[in-house]
C-alpha cells in the first residue's frame, strides 16, 4: 500500500518530531492539535530545529523550505479524510485515545492505516474502538524523534501482515530502524526503561543519594547519555506515571508500583521540562 499523505495528531514534543521527520522524508504532512497554542508551539519548534540544521550545515536552506512547504497545521480532525496514514501522539490515556480512534474510523477512507505512538497502552484495545482492527498498529518513536534511530512496531492481536509490512517500509523511508514487538504492556522499550527510572525515583525518595548524584552514577558509571531523573523530566513525569500504571495493572505485579514521589510531583503539576519543573527546574 502506498503512503503519501500523513496526519499526525498531537503537536507536543513527540507529534512535532514525528511530523518533522515525515516532512523531511518527502511525505505530505498535516500536524493536528485541538489546542491552537500547542499547534503553534509545535510548528515553531519544527522551524527552529530545521533552522538549526541549516546553521550547522547539515541541510541546505532549500531543504528547509521544501520541508516546511510539505507541512500543514490543522485544528480540525476532519482533515484526516485525505490521509493514507494517521499517527496519534496525544496524551497517554486509553479513554482519550479510543475516542479519537473511533472518530478517525468514521472520518478516514477504508484504506487508511491508524497508528498510535503510545508508550505502553495495548494496541489491541485501541484497535477494538474501530471497525478496522487489521489496520491499527503501534508505531512507537523515541524522544527526540529527529535524533533517535529506533521505531518499535507493535502488532495488535488483529493487525494484518499487510499493515505491518507497510509500516515497516515507511519506517525505513524515515531512515529509522524498526523492531517488531508483540502487544504486551510497555512493549520492550518501556518495560525495561521505566522500571529503571521508577527505581531511581525510589532511590531519591528513600534518601539514598541526591538527585544529582543518582544521575551522575548512571551517566558516569554506566555511560548513559542522561541520568534517569533528567531523562524522566525530559520524557514528562505524567507520561512516566501513566506507563508505570499500565505496567502495574497489566502484569499485576507489585514490582511495577509507581513511586509515591512520582505521583506527588504529577499531582503538583511538576511534569518535568515541558512544565518548567520536575526533579530539576528549567528556565
Ligand atoms: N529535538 C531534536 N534534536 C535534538 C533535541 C531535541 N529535543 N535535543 C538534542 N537534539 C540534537 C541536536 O541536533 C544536537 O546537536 P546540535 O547541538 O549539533 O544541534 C544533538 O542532538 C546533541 O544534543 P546536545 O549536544 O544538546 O546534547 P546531548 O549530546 O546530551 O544529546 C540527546 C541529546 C540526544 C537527547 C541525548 O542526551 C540522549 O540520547 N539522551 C537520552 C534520550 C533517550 O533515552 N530517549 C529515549 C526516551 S524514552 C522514549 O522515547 C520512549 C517512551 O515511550 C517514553
Ligand atoms: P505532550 O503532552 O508533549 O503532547 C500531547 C499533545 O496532544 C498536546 O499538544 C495536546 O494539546 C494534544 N492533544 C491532547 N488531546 C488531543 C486530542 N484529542 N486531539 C488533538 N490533540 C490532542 O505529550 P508527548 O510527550 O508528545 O506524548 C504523546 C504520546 O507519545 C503519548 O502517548 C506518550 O506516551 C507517547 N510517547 C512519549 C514519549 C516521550 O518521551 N515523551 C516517547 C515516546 C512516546
Amino acid at each position: 500500500m502506498s503512503i503519501k499523505s500523513v496526519m499526525v495528531i498531537g503537536a507536543g514534543q513527540m507529534g512535532s518530531g514525528i511530523a518533522q521527520v515525515f516532512a523531511q522524508s518527502g511525505f505530505q504532512v498535516m500536524l493536528n492539535d485541538m489546542n491552537e497554542e500547542a499547534l503553534d508551539k509545535g510548528m515553531q519548534s519544527i522551524e527552529k530545529l530545521l533552522s538549526r540544521n541549516v546553521d550547522k550545515g547539515r541541510i541546505e536552506e532549500e531543504e528547509k523550505t521544501a520541508t516546511l512547504s510539505r507541512l500543514t497545521p490543522s485544528l480540525n480532525l476532519d482533515d484526516a479524510e485525505s490521509a493514507d496514514l494517521v499517527i496519534e501522539a496525544i496524551v497517554e490515556n486509553m479513554e482519550v485515545k479510543t475516542k479519537v480512534f473511533s472518530r478517525l474510523d468514521k472520518i478516514t477512507p477504508h484504506h487508511t492505516i491508524l497508528a498510535s505512538n503510545t508508550s505502553s497502552l495495548p494496541i489491541t484495545e485501541i484497535a477494538a474502538a474501530t471497525e478496522r482492527p487489521e489496520k491499527v498498529i503501534g508505531m512507537h518513536f523515541m524522544n527526540p524523534v529527529p535524533v533517535m534511530k529506533l521505531v518499535e512496531i507493535i502488532r495488535g492481536l488483529q493487525t494484518s501482515d499487510e499493515t505491518y509490512e507497510t509500516i515497516q517500509r515507511v519506517a525505513g523511508e524515515l531512515q529509522k530502524t524498526a523492531v517488531e514487538v508483540e502487544d504486551f504492556p510497555g512493549f520492550v522499550s518501556n518495560r525495561i526503561l521505566m522500571p529503571m527510572i521508577n527505581e531511581a525515583i525510589y532511590t531519591l525518595y528513600e534518601g539514598v543519594a541526591s538527585k544529582e548524584d543518582i544521575d551522575s552514577v548512571m551517566k558516569l558509571g554506566m555511560n548513559h547519555p542522561m541520568g534517569p531523573l533528567t531523562l524522566a523530566d525530559f520524557i514528562g513525569l505524567d507520561t512516566c506515571l501513566y506507563i508505570m500504571e499500565v505496567l502495574h495493572d497489566g502484569f499485576g505485579d507489585s514490582k511495577y508500583r509507581p513511586c509515591p514521589l512520582l505521583r506527588k510531583y504529577v499531582k503538583a503539576g511538576w511534569l518535568g521540562k515541558k512544565s518548567g519543573r520536575g526533579f530539576y527546574v528549567y528556565e
